[in-house]
């Protein structure tokens, strides 16, 4: 009895050792390498080891097992037309060398992991998603601040920086010391947990990772936050109105544009001998106080509110004024015997006008103080500008309305 135990553990014991065998054999990388060595000449195989492949690089704390499977990526002589056995395109290795960068500086993904879905950060929990294609465009700004001579290798980071301040979004935004407050700071916002977004999650598409999440609020922002309307909460409960982010209407393109901006905008810090210092800023002159003016309108962010131009309020659930922040077209016709005043109220903002419905919950959107904003003489060029917005009112005789709000600001926003 007792050999026949022996006898059936050891066969069990035997198999189990084979199993492992081949489940290692069988591993997603050892397959890989199998089939892109059976593609070489004998010649072309020398030199070249299976196994894992990994770069330490110890400076920016990254350990990269890419090459395991992205075995030619620095070998154009032996590169495959398929992925992962193509060779890196252009130049970017010969300026980043592997074992100095690695991969993941600038394609994100998860560095140590040996299977496509893990290396590719397609997995739950797993925060840095893989950077393709021109969404790479995200990591060069952690170590180049020289961006505008990297121009052509980063269009749509550029694109994405100027809608971020053409668009308004400073409006509501701080990136680190500037913007306003009324909404978070996204300073850090492309190494935020996607969990700690201000999302419902719910609402949230698949795959779970930072790019799908920045692409939808952007396409549009009251997916996220829809609000929730009274009669879907017990009674006695106050509503909650949709996200005041406005809808900007943008097009894939800006989407994208926007997408690389914000994951550009990480807490990295690499070593100072993996940095390119920022050139000067340029000063720019202008040829008049209103081209000015609006310069500094735009800079501000008034028109994430206002509209472009501030020409267009956005939607400010239950705002009297018509649920939305006011168009500045009639600014001269309110304030233009009264500069002072129209100053104070920029200076302080302004609570909004009262509710358009009392029994519903204050707007979200308030106008926010802007004192430590600019200087004495950006200010005076903004006046000039917001008074310029007379000239686009249609010609008619008629007189504009009296203002829906009294002129004597009320007290400072918080
Ligand atoms: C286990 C093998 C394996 C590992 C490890 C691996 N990859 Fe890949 N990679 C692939 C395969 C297979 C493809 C093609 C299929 C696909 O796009 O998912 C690919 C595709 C890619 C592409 C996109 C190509 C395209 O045309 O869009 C990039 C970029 C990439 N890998 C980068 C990386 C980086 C960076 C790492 C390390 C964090 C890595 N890979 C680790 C197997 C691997
Ligand atoms: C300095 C940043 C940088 C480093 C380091 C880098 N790449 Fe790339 N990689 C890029 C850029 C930028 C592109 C897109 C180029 C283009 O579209 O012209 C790219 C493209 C690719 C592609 C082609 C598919 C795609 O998404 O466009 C693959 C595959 C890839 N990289 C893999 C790797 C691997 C593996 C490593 C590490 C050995 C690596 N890269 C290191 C910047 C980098
Ligand atoms: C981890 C830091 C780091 C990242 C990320 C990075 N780079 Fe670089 N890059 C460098 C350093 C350091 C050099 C070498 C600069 C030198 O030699 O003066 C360099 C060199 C270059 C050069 C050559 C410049 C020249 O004058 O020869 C180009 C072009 C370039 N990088 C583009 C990019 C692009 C595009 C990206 C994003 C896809 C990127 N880099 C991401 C650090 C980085
Ligand atoms: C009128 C104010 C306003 C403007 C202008 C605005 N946002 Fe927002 N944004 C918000 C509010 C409020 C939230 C908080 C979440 C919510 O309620 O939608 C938010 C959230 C976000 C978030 C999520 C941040 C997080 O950590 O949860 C991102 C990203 C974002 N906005 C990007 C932008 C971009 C890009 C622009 C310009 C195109 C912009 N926003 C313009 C009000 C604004
Ligand atoms: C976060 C949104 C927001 C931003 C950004 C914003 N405003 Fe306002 N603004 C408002 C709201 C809301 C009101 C209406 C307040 C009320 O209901 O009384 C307002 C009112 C005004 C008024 C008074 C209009 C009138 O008809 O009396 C002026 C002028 C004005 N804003 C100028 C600006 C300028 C200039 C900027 C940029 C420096 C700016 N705003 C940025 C929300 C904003």
């Amino acid at each position: 009895m007792k050999r026949v135990l022996f006898v059936v553990l050891s066969a069990l014991l035997a198999g189990l050792f084979f199993f492992a065998l081949v489940r290692d054999q069988m591993r997603e990388w050892t397959g890989i390498q199998w089939k892109f060595m059976k593609t070489l000449h004998k010649e072309e195989k020398q030199g070249l080891t299976g196994g894992i492949k990994q770069v330490i690089i110890n400076d920016l704390n990254r350990v990269d097992r890419c090459t395991t499977c992205h075995i030619a990526i620095d070998k154009p002589q032996l590169a495959l037309a398929e992925e992962p056995f193509t060779a890196h395109p252009g130049k970017y290795l010969e300026w980043h060398p592997i074992d100095k960068f690695g991969c993941t500086v600038c394609h994100g993904g998860q560095g140590l992991a040996t299977e496509v879905k893990a290396a590719h950060g397609d997995v739950a929990h797993w925060e840095e998603p893989l950077l393709r294609g021109p969404l790479v465009q995200a990591s060069c700004r952690q170590c180049h601040g020289n961006l505008s001579e990297l121009s052509s290798y980063v269009p749509l980071l550029i694109k994405g920086k100027e809608l971020f301040k053409e668009k308004g979004c400073y409006g509501c935004h701080a990136i680190k010391d500037f913007g306003q407050t009324v909404s978070v700071d996204l300073g850090e916002v492309g190494s935020k947990s996607h969990q700690l977004m201000e999302a419902d999650f719910e609402n949230m598409p698949h795959p779970h990772n930072r790019i799908h999440w920045m692409m939808t609020k952007l396409h549009n922002p009251r997916t996220l936050n829809p609000g929730v309307t009274a009669d879907h909460l017990p009674l006695g409960e106050e509503e909650v109105f949709p996200t005041g982010m406005p809808n900007f209407s943008l097009t894939d393109e800006e989407i994208q544009a926007l997408t690389v901006y914000l994951l550009s905008l990480t807490d990295a810090n690499p070593p100072v001998s993996y940095t390119i210092p920022p050139e000067p800023e340029l000063v720019k002159t202008f040829d008049n106080d209103v081209a000015r003016g609006y310069a500094v309108f735009e800079k501000l962010g008034c028109a994430g509110c206002h509209g472009p131009e501030g020409l267009g309020g956005r939607r400010n659930w239950n705002n009297g004024l018509g649920e939305e922040a006011p168009s500045l077209i009639y600014v001269k016709a309110y304030y233009e015997n009264n500069v002072e005043s129209l100053k104070t109220l920029i200076r302080n903002g302004r609570q909004p006008a009262p509710r358009m419905n009392v029994k519903r919950p204050n707007p979200a959107l308030y106008m926010p103080a802007w004192k430590d904003k600019m200087t004495e003489s950006e200010f005076n060029a903004l006046v000039a500008y917001l008074f310029s917005l007379a000239e686009r009112l249609p010609s008619s005789p008629v007189a504009p309305q009296a203002p829906a709000v009294s002129e004597t600001p009320a007290p400072a926003a918080q």
